[in-house]
């Protein structure tokens, strides 16, 4: 059994399009404790184009389940978690011009640069986990970078289509996934995720925790829009 860790980042999403308050993530991560979350994961992005600091800060004050913080090894964004000390760092690449992480963090290309900030996490005490493609290079990087966790980037077998192509790329997962607990870090996955698709991936062995934001709130919209109307009617009939 997997543990989920809900992505509240898109509640933002929607207050952010009104620059107003509402819906407030904070609010929303209650709701995802209420309904077993074990995890709330958020990312504070250097655009600021969900999550505000002000969302992470409370985010530390209220959650009482694990605090993941997905982040950028930016200088000013590290200095941040430092100070708000998430219980987890799961470190991303980050461009401004995606709609979403596009990919895994290459950490043989900025091993260095993650080092540098790993030291810094851990020194404030911060767990660390690594998002990363299902390759043998990047994620024996990350075991020899001393992360804790490995989250594999599931957006791959997310696009494939049912059938072969989706199999393959579930194959490469699992692989990946034995890969990483063979090394003895922790097995995390996440990235497009669906009601639909999740099921092989909660189920491969040692899968630890599963992070799902997109999916999550999209349907949150759907099962509730029906009862809001109706709430709305009845104020102004
Ligand atoms: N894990 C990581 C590292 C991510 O960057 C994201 C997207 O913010 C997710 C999981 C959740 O992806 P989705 O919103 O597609 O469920």
């Amino acid at each position: 059994m997997a543990n989920l860790g809900v992505n509240i980042d898109h509640v933002a999403t929607i207050r952010q399009a009104r620059r107003t308050y509402e819906p407030d993530p904070v609010w929303a991560a209650v709701l995802a404790e209420l309904g077993g979350a074990d995890c709330i994961t958020l990312h504070l992005r250097e655009d600021r184009r969900h999550i505000q600091d002000r969302d992470l800060r409370l985010l530390r004050e209220t959650v009482t389940v694990k605090l993941n913080l997905e982040m950028a090894c930016s200088e000013e964004i590290v200095a941040i978690a430092c100070q708000v000390k998430p219980d987890q760092a799961t470190l991303v690449p980050e461009r401004r011009e995606e709609i979403t992480t596009e990919g895994g963090l290459d950490v043989v290309r900025h091993r260095d640069q993650v080092a540098r900030t790993i030291d810094a996490l851990r020194s404030a005490g911060i767990s660390i986990s690594l998002f990363l493609d299902p390759d043998d290079k990047q994620l024996e990087t990350a075991a020899a970078l001393g992360a804790d966790a490995v989250e594999l980037h599931t957006g791959q077998y997310a696009l494939a289509p049912p059938g072969p192509h989706q199999q393959q790329q579930l194959d490469i997962l699992i692989k990946a996934g034995k890969l990483v607990r063979q090394m003895g870090l922790a097995l995390h996955a996440g990235h497009g995720l669906t009601y639909r698709n999740v099921r092989p991936v909660a189920d491969i062995e040692g899968m630890h925790e599963l992070n799902i934001g997109h999916s999550i709130v999209a349907r949150a919209v759907m099962v509730g829009f029906q009862q809001a109307v109706r709430e709305m009617k009845l104020l102004v009939s």
